[in-house]
C-alpha cells in the first residue's frame, strides 16, 4: 500500500490549521501518536508535532533520525518539514522550540498530555523572556479523522479485504476439543500470514458461556458440542485497522441459540440499511436497538451498535445512544465504522455480528466480506 503523498499532507494540515485559526491559536502541540502520524506520516513510537499557521516541526530523537530522513526523502515526504532533534529531554526541547518559534498562544491535546507533562510545561515556561500560554484542545485533529480521505480508503479497504481469509482459517480449524487459545493463535498466524503488522486489539475467542462476557479474550476452555464460540479479531495494515466478528455453533445450535443468532443478525441487517448521509449516529444504533428490544433482548444488549475505525481501533463516529461525553452527529461520506449489536445471556452464552462499513453518497459499502449465516461446525 502507498502511504499517504505530500499532497495529501497538504490537505490535512490545511483542515487542521483551519482549527488554529478558529481557535486563534499560533501553533498546536500534537503530541497523539495517531495525530502525529495523520499529519506527517512519522509512524514511530516518539515524537512530537508542532504545527503553526506557516509551518511544521518534528521532534524526533536519535532512533528515529535516519528514518525520518528516510521519510523526507521520498514521495510520502511531510510538507515543508522542519526536522529537530531532540538530545535529550523531549520537553525541554518542546519548550525551546516554542520560544524560538516565538509562538504566544499554543494550543495541546488535552487528551494527550498527562496532567504531570502539563505542570512541568507550565513550571518551566514561568519566566521565560517571550511568554507562551498553554491552551488545551479537544479533537483539533480527530476531527479531521473523521472523514477518510482517498489514501486512508484505499488502506481501509485492503485491511478489510483481507479479513476474509482469516475469517475462513478460523472457522476451519474451530471444533469441539480446540482450546480457545490455540484458535486464537491460529488467527492470529493468519493474520500475519496477511500481511498485517499487528494485530489491532487482543483477539477473542469466546466459547460457551464464555461468549457472553463481550470483552471476554481467549483462556484454556476448550470448545464443546453445543457452544455459541464469539470471534472477534482484527489486523492493522499499514497503520489502518480492520475488525470483524461471527458467532458460529459447535454442532447442532439449540433452538434458543438461533433464535438468539436470529435477533442480532436482524439487528445488524437493520442497522447497515440505515447508514447514509444526514441519518444520526443515535438513529443507526436505534434501529439495531429497536431490533433487540422488540425480541425481549434489550437487556441483553449493553455496549454501543459501532465505532469508528482508522488509524485507531477505536475512533469517532460512535454508533451509540447519545451521552453527554458522545454527542450524535449526522452521518457523512467518507466515515468508516463498524456494526456491531450483540445479545449476552449470563451462563447462557452470546452473539455478536460485527462488519466495517463506509459511508458513501447513497448508502453505505460493507467492507468486510464474510458469510453472516450461522455455521454450525
Ligand atoms: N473487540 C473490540 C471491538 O470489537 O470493538
Ligand atoms: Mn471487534
Ligand atoms: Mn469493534
Amino acid at each position: 500500500m502507498a502511504s499517504p503523498t505530500t499532497a495529501q499532507l497538504s490537505a490535512r494540515q490545511r483542515r487542521v490549521r483551519q482549527a488554529l485559526d478558529d481557535l486563534t491559536l499560533d501553533a498546536l502541540v500534537v503530541t497523539g501518536a495517531a495525530n502525529i502520524r495523520y499529519l506527517s506520516n512519522h509512524a514511530g513510537s516518539a515524537g512530537i508535532l508542532v504545527l503553526t499557521r506557516e509551518s511544521a516541526h518534528l521532534l524526533v530523537d536519535f532512533r528515529y533520525r535516519e528514518a525520518v530522513a528516510m521519510l523526507q526523502a521520498s514521495p510520502a515526504a511531510c510538507p515543508d518539514l522542519r526536522v529537530r532533534d531532540v538530545p535529550a529531554s523531549y520537553d525541554e526541547a518542546l519548550l525551546a522550540c516554542l520560544e524560538e518559534l516565538g509562538v504566544a498562544t499554543v494550543g495541546f491535546e488535552a487528551a494527550h498530555v498527562t496532567v504531570a507533562k502539563h505542570e512541568w510545561w507550565r513550571r518551566n515556561l514561568e519566566g521565560r523572556r517571550t511568554a507562551i500560554a498553554l491552551r488545551p484542545t479537544e479533537r483539533a485533529v480527530e476531527q479531521a479523522r473523521v472523514i477518510k480521505d482517498a489514501a486512508e480508503l484505499a488502506t481501509l479497504r485492503e485491511a478489510a479485504r483481507r479479513i476474509r481469509p482469516v475469517a475462513d482459517a478460523a472457522i476451519r480449524a474451530a471444533a469441539e476439543g480446540v482450546s480457545e487459545r490455540h484458535l486464537a493463535g491460529i488467527i492470529e498466524s493468519a493474520m500475519r500470514d496477511q500481511g498485517y503488522e499487528r494485530t489491532a486489539f487482543d483477539t477473542i475467542v469466546a466459547s460457551g458461556p464464555h461468549s457472553a462476557l463481550p470483552h471476554y479474550r481467549a483462556g484454556d476452555r476448550r470448545l464443546a458440542a453445543g457452544d455459541l464460540v464469539v470471534l472477534d479479531f482484527g489486523g492493522v495494515l499499514d497503520g489502518y485497522c480492520c475488525d470483524l466478528t461471527r458467532t458460529v455453533a459447535i454442532g447442532p445450535p439449540s433452538a434458543e441459540a438461533r433464535r438468539l443468532y436470529t435477533a442480532v443478525y436482524d439487528a445488524q441487517q437493520a442497522a447497515i440499511a440505515a447508514v447514509r448521509p444526514g441519518v444520526e449516529t443515535s438513529a443507526v444504533d436505534a434501529a439495531a436497538r429497536g431490533v433487540l428490544e422488540d425480541r425481549g433482548l434489550g437487556a441483553a444488549f449493553g455496549h454501543g451498535t459501532g465505532h469508528g475505525l482508522g488509524l485507531d481501533v477505536h475512533e469517532e463516529p460512535r454508533i451509540t445512544r447519545p451521552r453527554p461525553d458522545v454527542p450524535s452527529v449526522p452521518l457523512q461520506p467518507g466515515m468508516v465504522f463498524t456494526i456491531e449489536p450483540g445479545a449476552y445471556l449470563a451462563g447462557f452464552g452470546g452473539v455478536r455480528i460485527e462488519d466495517d462499513v463506509l459511508v458513501t453518497e447513497t448508502g453505505c459499502d460493507v467492507l468486510t466480506d464474510v458469510p453472516r449465516e450461522l455455521l454450525s461446525l
